[in-house]
């Protein structure tokens, strides 16, 4: 399939979809405010919101979903403070420490979204042991997107395609959007059905922007820390109301 034929044409069939989603990303977002309300320091908002995490991980398992990618720092999240920063990069080298034994007992295959660029060794040397440790398991894939920015990960892509086709090994007219996703970080992943932002903001924040070109988006009003099951419920639930025509008609419009 060529490029200009990658897109629908007349007759195509909208993707096969469930009525239970098959991969639902999170913007976990509302940390800070979560923590201002109650007058602690942001850290602790932060802090809070790993609990969140594990949790949803847990209820998402529960559930049988088979596909969860989280929303934890963003390429954009380097303006923030240096103490800010230093204070998540320890909430992931926390989390990934206390859970990867048990997550890796559980069949669940850990996955690290974003670029490597700037990370310091500590994070990169734990990413690595996190990934290869739960490589082989299929139970559940839990992505954590972690210095990731939407932008950034196309121009990697758009980089990585243009070498493999400088050097022979790619024809520019036999890339389509199938072949260009092989590039993407979620390579493999199917794309998300749902995407959740806690907090109330309506925004992607430059998360998945092209994987989520279809997904349905739910905004919560709850600030992450206070996420949990119930609120993944709502938000399957919601998902479920809507009517998913991916540019087609509405059933029985025709
Ligand atoms: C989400 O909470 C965590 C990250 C973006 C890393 P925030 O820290 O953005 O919290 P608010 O949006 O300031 O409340
Ligand atoms: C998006 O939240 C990034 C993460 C949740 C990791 P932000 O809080 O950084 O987004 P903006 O700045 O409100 O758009
Ligand atoms: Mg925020």
């Amino acid at each position: 399939m060529t490029a200009a034929t990658s897109a629908a044409r007349s007759g195509d069939k909208a993707p096969e979809i469930s009525d239970f989603p098959n991969h639902v990303a999170i913007i976990m977002d509302g940390n800070g405010r979560w923590a201002k309300a109650r007058g602690f320091p942001r850290a602790i908002g932060h802090e809070r919101g790993v609990e969140a995490l594990r949790r949803t991980v847990e209820a998402a398992q529960e559930i049988g979903l088979k596909n969860l990618t989280v929303f934890s720092f963003s390429t954009e999240n380097w303006r923030r403070p240096v103490s800010e920063v230093n204070a998540l990069f320890g909430l992931l080298k926390a989390y990934v420490k206390r859970d990867l034994n048990r997550l890796a007992e559980e069949g669940v295959k850990i996955r690290i979204l974003g670029t490597r660029d700037g990370l310091p060794d500590d994070i990169l040397e734990l990413v690595d042991r996190a990934e290869k440790r739960t490589a082989e398991n299929d139970a559940f894939n839990l992505c954590i997107a972690f210095n990731y920015g939407g932008r950034e990960e196309m121009l990697r892509a758009a980089k990585a395609m243009a070498e493999k086709i400088s050097a022979g090994e790619v024809e520019a007219s036999e890339i389509d959007e199938t072949a260009f996703a092989r590039f993407l970080d979620t390579d493999g992943l199917p794309d998300p059905d749902i995407l959740i932002r806690t907090s109330g903001e309506y925004r992607l924040s430059n998360f998945l922007i092209w994987q989520a070109a279809y997904a349905e988006l739910v905004f919560l009003d709850v600030l992450w820390p206070d996420f949990g099951k119930s609120h993944l419920l709502d938000a399957i639930e919601m998902y479920r109301a809507r009517e998913r025509r991916f540019g087609g008609l509405a059933s029985g419009a025709a």
